[in-house]
C-alpha cells in the first residue's frame, strides 16, 4: 500500500510517525505533526492540503479534521461500573438508594470481579479517545482489597490510560468506623488523590472536621485532593466554602478539585455572590457530571423541578476551571453510559444553557484542557513540541461541527503508538428526486 487511505493507513499501522492535514484547535490552517520515541518533535504549518504520496506511508492523513490531545475523564467510579441491577435495581433513582444498592453489591465484590469490570470499562473509555482517567475508589472497606485491585489495574492499564486513584470514603470519614485510619492506609498504599464526602457525614461538624483531616492528609503526603462536595439539592449544604477556605489558606488551588457541588444550583444568588469571591481567591477546580446529576438530583421536588447541577457557566465566566465528567457507567447510581464523554459534553451544554455561539466554538475545552488542569497533568498534556505524542483524531473540523454531527474519536495515538481506530458507518441512498448533496448531513 503506497498511500494513506482515509484517516490512517501505513505498512505498520501501529507505529505511525506523523500526521498530515491536521487542524489544531485555536490555530488557523493545516498542520503536519511529527514524532519519534513517543515525543512530539515538530508541528509544521502547511501552505495548503498535502496530497498523500509514497513518502507518507508511515503516517496518518487527518483530511482537515481536528487533532487534539486526548480526551480526559476526570471523575468516574471504575470499581462500581457494570453492576447496575446486581442484585437489585435502584428504583427510586436517588443517590441515597444508590448507596444502599451498592452496599448490597459490595458484599459480592472480589478482586477478580473488580479488576475485570475496571479493565472492560477502561477499554470503553479508550475506545472513545480518553487517555487520562481519575477514578474514585471506595476505601470504606476493611482490608482495602478493592483499592489494592485498582492499584494493580493502574499499572496493568498503562498502555491505554494514565489512571489517578482517589481514596474515596463512600460511607464517610468521621461517621464510619475507622474512617480516618482507612484513609491514612489508602494513601500509604499509593492512592494519588485524597477524597471526601462531607455532606454524607452524620453531622455538619463531622463534615467540617473531615475536610480539615483530608486536607492535612493530602498536604502531609503531597497528594492531590478531589472531594465529593455538596452532592445534594439541599441549599444548606455549604461544605464548599470550608473546602475553598482551606484551599486558600494552604495555597493549594492548583491541586484541589470540588466534584459535583450540585447544592450550588440551589443556593440563592446573594450567598453565591459572596461564595464566588472566595472561590476565585482559592482557585480550585470544579467537576460537573451533568447526566448523573440531572438523573439523581431533583428527586424530592414536584414541580418546578430543579436541574440539580452546579453553576457551570457562572464558574466558567468567573475564570474558574470547570470540566465535565461521566461519574458512572451502568452502576447503582446511573443505569446508562458507554464511555463516550462527548455524549456527556452534549448533554452538559444543553442542561447548562451553554449552546450559545461562543460556547460551541470552544466546547471541547470542557472535556480536554479543563479536565487536564483539574487532574494537574501539567506539561504531560497538550500538543506542543517536547510533550508526549498523545493525540486523538476526531471526525469533524471544529468543536461546533463535532457536536452538531455527534462526532467521534477516529484514532488515538499514545506515546506515538496507534492504540485505537474507529470506522464510521456510511449512509447509502436509493435514487430519489432530491440529490444527496442537497440534503443536510
Ligand atoms: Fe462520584
Amino acid at each position: 500500500m503506497n498511500a494513506i487511505a482515509p484517516n490512517v493507513l501505513a505498512p505498520n499501522p501501529l507505529a505511525p510517525n506523523h500526521i498530515i492535514n491536521a487542524r489544531l484547535r485555536g490555530r488557523s490552517g493545516l498542520f503536519s505533526l511529527h514524532w519519534n520515541d513517543g515525543v512530539i518533535r515538530a508541528i509544521a504549518p502547511q501552505d495548503g492540503p498535502i496530497a498523500v504520496t509514497a513518502q507518507h506511508t508511515d503516517g496518518l492523513d487527518a483530511e482537515g479534521k481536528l487533532v487534539i490531545p486526548p480526551l480526559v475523564e476526570p471523575h468516574i467510579h471504575l470499581d462500581a461500573t457494570l453492576t447496575a441491577g446486581e442484585p437489585n435495581w435502584n428504583l427510586s433513582g436517588t443517590l441515597f438508594e444508590g448507596i444502599e444498592r451498592w452496599a448490597e453489591r459490595k458484599a459480592r465484590v472480589t478482586r477478580d470481579d473488580t479488576k475485570s469490570r475496571a479493565h472492560r470499562t477502561i477499554r470503553m473509555l479508550a475506545a472513545n479517545g480518553i487517555q487520562h482517567v481519575r477514578t474514585h475508589v471506595d476505601v470504606t472497606e476493611p482490608g482495602l482489597g478493592t483499592l489494592q485491585a485498582m492499584l494493580e489495574v493502574r499499572d496493568e492499564a498503562r498502555e491505554l490510560v494514565d489512571l489517578q486513584i482517589v481514596a474515596f470514603p463512600q460511607e464517610g470519614i468521621e461517621s464510619f468506623a475507622n474512617g480516618r485510619a482507612l484513609m491514612r492506609e489508602a494513601v500509604e498504599m499509593g492512592a494519588d488523590v485524597v477524597g471526601g464526602i462531607p455532606h454524607f457525614e452524620n453531622t455538619r461538624d463531622q463534615g467540617v472536621s473531615s475536610l480539615h483531616f483530608l486536607m492535612e492528609l493530602a498536604e502531609r503526603h503531597d497528594r492531590l485532593v478531589d472531594v465529593h462536595c455538596d452532592e445534594t439539592d439541599d441549599p444548606h449544604s455549604r461544605f464548599l466554602e470550608v473546602l475553598a477556605e482551606l484551599t486558600r489558606v494552604k495555597d493549594m488551588g492548583a491541586r484541589v478539585t470540588a466534584s459535583h457541588t450540585t447544592a450550588m444550583g440551589s443556593y440563592d444568588n446573594a450567598y453565591c455572590f459572596k461564595l464566588f469571591r472566595l472561590l476565585k481567591q482559592a482557585g480550585l477546580s470544579f467537576v460537573s457530571c451533568p447526566t448523573e446529576s440531572i438523573h439523581l438530583q431533583g428527586r424530592f421536588d414536584s414541580y418546578p423541578k430543579r436541574r440539580g447541577l452546579t453553576r457551570v457557566p457562572e464558574l466558567d465566566r468567573a475564570g474558574l476551571n470547570v470540566c465535565f465528567a461521566q461519574d458512572s457507567i451502568v452502576d447503582p447510581w446511573y443505569p446508562l453510559g458507554n464511555g463516550n464523554i462527548l455524549r456527556i459534553l452534549d448533554a452538559g451544554l444543553h442542561i447548562c444553557h451553554m449552546l450559545g455561539h461562543e460556547d460551541l466554538q470552544r466546547a471541547l475545552d470542557f472535556v480536554t484542557d479543563h479536565g487536564a488542569r483539574a487532574m494537574a497533568l501539567g506539561e504531560g498534556y497538550g500538543i506542543e513540541v517536547g510533550r508526549p505524542a498523545n493525540l486523538v483524531l476526531l471526525s469533524a473540523a471544529s468543536d461546533y461541527e463535532l457536536l452538531r454531527t455527534q462526532g467521534h474519536a477516529l484514532a488515538s495515538i499514545r506515546h506515538g503508538r496507534l492504540i485505537m481506530r474507529r470506522s464510521l458507518s456510511e449512509v447509502s441512498w436509493a435514487e430519489t428526486s432530491t440529490q444527496p448533496s442537497q440534503a443536510c448531513s
